[in-house]
């Protein structure tokens, strides 16, 4: 775990996502912290706008079989594709899907509670690689499909924010980008 300051600004400034993930993913435990992880961000009104679906070993499979539904609901035809959504949730031994549970509020409007899920996404992630694991944040149109919200568990009202790729690094990682901050800066 980053249980320093320098540790933790180097997660901060370092990390990089993984695309290739294999087993062993988190156990129980270390996703347990990565949840108390994601259930830490920012949250305005404590809404709580957010849950957590996890998603490991054979149900891995039968996300697949979601995916590759919602493609055929949507007219897909193409077998590379379809094959494809099948596989998908293979890539990594956990996946937490981070569902937006969209709640009516006067005050918190739906672009504060995806803020707030979005950043419990990537608190996970943060949370993971200080576990000494890999990430890599996916959605893609089954984000905001009705047969895979559903399928999560979601409503009407509910998206999937990300699908948070979790397992062990295979292969380097890539190099950190080299931005300069001034590009990104301005002074008021
Ligand atoms: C909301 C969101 C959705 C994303 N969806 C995808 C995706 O579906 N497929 C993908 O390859 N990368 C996706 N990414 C980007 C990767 O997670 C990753 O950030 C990107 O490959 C850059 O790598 P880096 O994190 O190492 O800079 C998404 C990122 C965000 C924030």
């Amino acid at each position: 775990m980053a249980d320093n300051p320098s540790s933790t600004i180097q997660l901060l400034t370092q990390r990089v996502s993984h695309a290739s993930l294999g087993f062993p993913g988190p156990s129980q435990n270390e996703l347990d912290t990565i949840i108390r992880a994601g259930m830490r961000a920012p949250d305005h009104a404590m809404q709580r706008p957010w849950h957590f679906v996890i998603v490991e070993g054979e149900r891995r499979g039968a996300l697949g079989v979601v995916l590759n539904e919602s493609l055929k609901l949507r007219g897909v035809t193409d077998e590379a594709q379809l094959n494809k959504a099948l596989k998908a949730p293979l890539r990594a031994p956990v996946i937490i899907a981070v569902l937006l549970k969209f709640k009516d509020h006067p005050k918190v409007e739906r672009n504060e509670q995806i803020g707030s899920a979005a950043a419990a996404t990537y608190a996970m992630s943060l949370a993971a690689n200080a576990l000494g694991f890999g990430s890599m944040w996916r959605t893609g149109l089954y984000a905001t499909d009705p047969h895979v919200i559903s399928a999560l568990g979601g409503g009407d009202k509910d998206e999937v924010i990300g699908f948070l790729y979790l397992g062990t690094r295979e292969g380097p990682s890539k190099l950190t980008p080299t931005l300069d901050p001034e590009d990104y800066i301005a002074h008021f």
